[in-house]
């Protein structure tokens, strides 16, 4: 996520700023930028790289003179990491600057509407729609300009704004992305998170959705999306720093998880557009997605589970041919690969060494490829021939959580297009697909809620030496991620097992005891998976079941049971995972292991 941070009051801004920005560095970002009134105009700064290259530019923020400011570190997630893509963002007659965190969803319709009215850009940013919407609706009161700007966008943003003509005001605006305004005995500030203000303040206010704040360095006023002004309680933050980064979780892990229903939202909000899944951002004509034969899927670790879920869902969905890869597998084997193949490389970082070699061992055989990607920039990002990105902002927990996730949705959208395009899906069960979508980051949000009955599941395994994951299917494709968290994180034996292959070996490991997560979300296997777990409870083995709710016949069979929400069948893998990354979440927890840099593990392993 990009970090912005925002200041009035009677010491100079840009110092402070520079601090500000520099206790948000831990969200990860790729160039920075400053905006601040000197008393005349508006000044503005803007660095690609560390913010230590902003600072030195700035001379620390010394070259940059006036009281009122706002800055920005930012992840790139419209536009590779830049200058001109940097924040903050000005109109054209640069009075009016914008710093963004969020996605504006519908920002190309904006764009297009503004350039029809003169307006040029020059960024690829969203934000700068933002810039020049607020140009566009500015008549001299900037609450008018503020809520009208509000009433066209979609999406989620957290803006800090200074307008020229005001001076002696700041303005913040949220609708979905955090922000937070603290009062301090020099001034007032305006954050993304708690740890930006911490050395100014621990009295800060939580801006609501829609709400508008006005911040002088002596007052701060609240109004609502109507311009009504509305009063509002602070909150004392006892946090420390260490806490405050995680949001007040214990973990970045934790916290991630809970941003996961987020995370599905930006992934997919900007990808539907009444009910038609818009991926234009590809480039790819109807005629090159009737022209697809097979698919290679080629990834790493979590990518490659995620890969193996697309495979049940671009065949049963599109029926086109899905081959899964490993990535130090696909780059030696010299894999077969025919013209009017697709190779499709899945990675959070877009660093992944194998996963990069493989993507130019099939651009050097001349075929197709897309990077499913989370990293805006990266090595993989660049060299594909295509890029759909996860928006799942930074993650920083080497355990995969929510850029897995946000892999799924990527996944999902590509097959009912691919689907549609090739005449498997009727228009029909399209929009009915993608009801189902939209309805997953409520459906998370329900299993987070689980937390505390998983936890205390989980905290009867901490001592497990073997823990097995089956399914059958997609279900199959959720135990290999089930199984990876829990040994990456817990360091417990655990291995995935298609449930049909018990018989062929593996059910000699069962001993009393044993705990076996058998995932049963495909209806139509249902009795086949139950007659698995019926053949290792006989055997002592303690299962845990996953499974979607009314299927209520697995009571007489697994030992727990863990009921997700009824969806779609292509897309359980986004609900059943939720309760396995806690389960492991909490079995590491209890064994004390360090949860978000396990050991031996890199969070992107870009050497062989
Ligand atoms: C998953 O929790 C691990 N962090 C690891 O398996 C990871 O998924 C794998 O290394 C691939 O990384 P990438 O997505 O950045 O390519």
């Amino acid at each position: 996520m990009c970090g912005i941070v925002g200041y009035i009051g009677v010491s100079q801004a840009a110092p402070i700023l520079l601090d500000g920005l520099s206790k948000l560095e831990y969200r990860g970002y790729d160039s920075a930028g400053l905006a601040v009134y000197d008393g005349d105009k508006i000044q503005l700064q803007k660095a690609t790289g560390r913010l230590k290259v902003l600072s030195e530019l700035t001379h620390d923020g010394a070259t940059m003179p006036g009281v009122a400011g706002i800055g920005h570190t930012r992840w790139a997630t419209h536009g590779a990491p830049s200058n001109s893509n940097a924040h903050p963002h000005f109109n054209r007659e640069e009075t009016i600057a914008v710093v963004h965190n969020g996605i504006i969803e519908n920002y190309l319709k904006l764009k297009k509407y503004l350039e029809g009215k003169g307006y040029q850009f020059t960024s690829d940013t969203d934000t700068e729609v933002v810039a020049h919407l607020l140009d566009y609706y500015y008549k001299g009161d900037p609450i008018e300009a503020i809520t009208r700007m509000m009433h066209r966008v979609e999406g989620s943003y957290a803006l800090g704004i200074l307008f020229q003509a005001h001076p002696g005001l700041l303005y913040a605006v949220r609708k979905d992305s955090p922000l937070i305004v603290g009062r301090s005995k020099d001034g007032n500030l305006i954050a993304s998170d708690v740890p930006a203000v911490l050395k100014y303040t621990r009295n800060v206010y939580f801006i609501e959705n829609e709400e508008i704040s006005i911040l002088s360095g002596e007052d701060i006023c609240f109004y609502n999306v109507d311009g009504e002004e509305i009063q509002k309680e602070s909150t004392a933050i006892d946090w420390d720093m260490n806490a405050a980064e995680k949001g007040g979780y214990e973990h970045f892990m934790l916290k991630e998880m809970y941003e996961q229903p987020q995370t599905v939202r930006d992934t997919l909000n900007p990808r539907i557009k009444e009910y038609n899944v818009d991926i234009e951002e590809l480039g790819m004509t109807d005629e090159e997605i009737r022209s697809i034969q097979k698919i290679h899927i080629v990834a790493c670790g979590s990518a490659y589970h995620a890969g193996f879920t697309a495979k049940y869902v671009f065949e049963g969905m599109a029926r086109i041919p899905v081959d899964v890869d490993l990535a130090s597998e696909f780059r030696y084997r010299n894999p077969i690969l025919q013209e009017h193949d697709l190779v499709i490389i899945i990675s959070q970082s877009g660093e992944t060494a194998d996963s990069l070699a493989a993507l130019r061992e099939a651009k050097n055989r001349g075929v197709q490829t897309l990077g499913i990607v989370n990293v805006v920039g990266s090595s993989i990002a660049r060299e594909a021939d295509r890029v759909m990105y996860t928006w799942a902002g930074p993650e920083i927990a080497v355990a995969t959580t929510k850029a897995y996730s946000a892999q799924l949705i990527a996944e999902y959208l590509l097959a009912i297009k691919f689907a549609q395009v090739r005449g498997e899906l009727t228009k029909e069960e399209t929009t009915s697909y993608l009801k189902d979508l939209h309805k997953l980051p409520e459906q998370i949000e329900m299993l987070l809620s689980n937390k505390e009955k998983i936890q205390h599941f989980a905290n009867r395994y901490i001592s497990a030496k073997d823990v097995f994951f089956v399914g059958r299917g997609i279900d199959y494709a959720i135990s290999m991620e089930g199984s990876l968290k829990l040994k990456e994180i817990s360091y417990i034996h655990s291995e995935a097992y298609a449930a049909g292959e018990l018989k062929h070996g593996t059910i000699s490991l069962i001993e009393e005891g044993t705990l076996v997560a058998a995932v049963l979300t495909q209806e139509a296997l249902y009795k086949k998976t139950i007659s698995n777990i019926v053949e290792l409870t006989s055997r002592g083995a303690f299962v845990l079941a996953v499974t979607n709710t009314g299927n209520t016949e697995i009571e007489k069979a697994a030992d727990y049971v863990i009921y997700i929400p009824q969806t779609n069948r292509w897309f359980t893998n986004s609900l059943a995972i939720i309760p396995l990354q806690l389960f492991s979440y909490y079995v590491s927890l209890g064994k004390g292991c360090d949860v978000d840099k396990p050991r031996n593990l890199a969070k992107s392993v870009t050497v062989e």
